[in-house]
């Protein structure tokens, strides 16, 4: 016999016909109803087992966690809350769960015990919903570029440039940490080392996708990034996954609209496709807000949160606005901020970038024409010579959720920006024949992936969104 999933079941037409599943126990009352999930959707299908059909000893071992093989009918349900249920003829135990000793009980559980069990914290109906729903957001990321003409590129995770010049990266090496060796100024010498260079895992795949925009047009890469910034937030990661469309003949206002057209695409897509899931996610997060003080809940429900981000238009401000509204603002004038905002030329803090979003626009926002002391090399110099055509997309809980900028496609001064901030114009000389070779306008962002799925399910932390979060001190599993 064919083996259905629950979500089949659930939506199936095979009413009063024999059915067979796999699954594992969610619960088990009476000493007759199975509530089974397998993971194919948050619902569970409620199983009546029949006294005199199974023997007792199968009967005992059917304990949260257990996993089982069922055959049964598919009825109408007698009790409330399913509309279907499955009249089993016969159980198969396929593996025992001790109840003493499964630490995944059908109770309330914090996230900080299911983060030190994430191998199993998955099988809960939170963390189900959230990977179902990082699944479909990440189908969704292919869906829009591929049908928008892009091709989907897989830059090296290990790279020999640093692309955000921040040096905040995990070396790669084979040297034995204290056997490597040394050359005649006494430090290590890397050309001895596996790639005869120092190494290092990717902190973004940009420059090398530069490459591939100039050549292929528009194009985009997914995949994952590497920081060694010791940021014991909730929003950082060691290790994530970005998203990175890079667009030749496109500047700072086509980049804006698209990653506005992106994102709301990808959201709409999943407020179509992951409707069970969500609906689930907005409840949890309902009763979450009711443990919190008035003042700090929310004023939209997740669900809420997200349709207006897809039927709203983002803000756009330049930086300079975006400082005079910080400086004339009630939190910096009583002091509330701990950066507090005294002039232009500063960086934008998290607890900044939430005011402007949160309280002031209260809608996502896109900041650009940034100083250039603040940004990255690469960034293209604006006429007034101190701000760069960059930008950045704030959205209400999180911050920044994408940074992006028009490229500086000019290599006079381009070479002059590389040659200020100390890097050695022959490490990039790839990256500079880009501008001696049919140079062109072109932009790009990156969009972190953890921070949209956080965005997208509501989860506080970005820790519960990603399968098996690396942090400082952190990389079990
Ligand atoms: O702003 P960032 O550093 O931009 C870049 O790396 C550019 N090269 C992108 C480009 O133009 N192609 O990072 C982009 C995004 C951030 O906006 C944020 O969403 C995410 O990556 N991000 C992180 N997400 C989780 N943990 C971290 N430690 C992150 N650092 C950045
Ligand atoms: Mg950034």
């Amino acid at each position: 016999m064919k083996t259905s999933s629950v979500a089949e079941l659930l939506q199936s037409d095979l009413l009063l016909q024999e059915v067979h599943l796999n699954g594992w126990v969610k619960t088990f009352r009476s000493n007759r109803f199975i509530a089974l999930n397998d993971g194919s959707t948050i619902h569970n299908i409620q199983c009546v087992v029949e006294f005199e059909k199974i023997d007792q000893e199968s009967l005992k071992r059917i304990t949260t966690g257990a996993s089982v093989s069922i055959t049964g009918t598919l009825v109408e349900s007698q009790g409330r809350g399913q509309s279907l249920e499955i009249q089993v003829s016969s159980l198969e135990i396929l593996g025992d769960s001790n109840p003493e000793e499964y630490p995944i009980q059908p109770k309330k559980h914090s996230f900080e015990f299911l983060r030190e069990n994430a191998h199993l914290r998955i099988r809960t109906n939170t963390f189900g919903a959230v990977m179902r729903v990082r699944s479909a957001l990440s189908f969704a990321v292919h869906k829009y570029f591929q049908e928008h003409g892009f091709t989907y590129v897989n830059t090296p995770i290990i790279t020999g440039s640093d692309a955000e010049g921040a040096g905040e990266m995990f070396r790669v090496s084979t040297f034995e940490p204290n056997k490597a060796p040394i050359d005649e100024k006494g430090e290590i010498d890397f050309t001895q080392d596996f790639f005869g260079k120092e190494t290092n895992l990717t902190v973004s795949g940009q420059l090398e996708a530069e490459t591939f925009a100039m050549a292929l047009g528009k194009v985009y890469t997914f995949g994952p990034t590497f920081r060694a910034e010791n940021s014991n937030t909730t929003r950082h990661l060691a290790e994530f996954w970005m998203i990175e469309p890079e667009v030749a003949f496109m500047d700072l206002d086509g980049n804006m609209d698209l990653s506005e057209d992106f994102i709301t695409s990808v959201l709409g897509y999943v407020l179509k496709n992951c409707k069970d899931d969500l609906a689930f996610l907005n409840q949890r997060l309902i009763q979450e807000e009711k443990g919190k003080p008035q003042a700090q809940r929310s004023e939209m429900s997740l669900l809420e949160k997200l349709h207006f981000v897809v039927d709203n238009n983002f803000k756009r401000v330049s930086y300079t606005e975006a400082i005079d509204i910080l400086r004339n603002s009630k939190p910096n004038k009583k002091k509330k901020f701990k950066f507090p905002i005294h002039e232009w030329g500063v960086d934008l803090q998290s607890e900044h970038e939430r005011f402007l979003v949160e309280k002031h626009f209260k809608c996502p926002v896109i900041l650009f024409d940034y100083p250039a002391s603040i940004k990255a090399f690469y960034m293209r110099l604006n006429d007034d010579g101190k701000t760069v055509r960059a930008m950045d997309v704030l959205f209400p809980g999180i911050g920044e959720i994408v940074g992006g900028s028009q490229r500086e496609e000019r290599l006079d001064v381009l070479k002059d920006k590389i040659k200020n901030i100390g890097i050695d114009e022959e490490e990039l000389w790839w990256y500079l024949d880009l501008r001696k070779y049919g140079t062109a306008v072109h932009s790009g962002f990156g969009l972190g992936f953890e921070r949209l799925v956080q965005f997208t399910t509501g989860m506080a932390n970005i820790r519960d969104v990603i399968p098996f979060p690396r942090t400082p001190q952190n990389a079990t599993f």
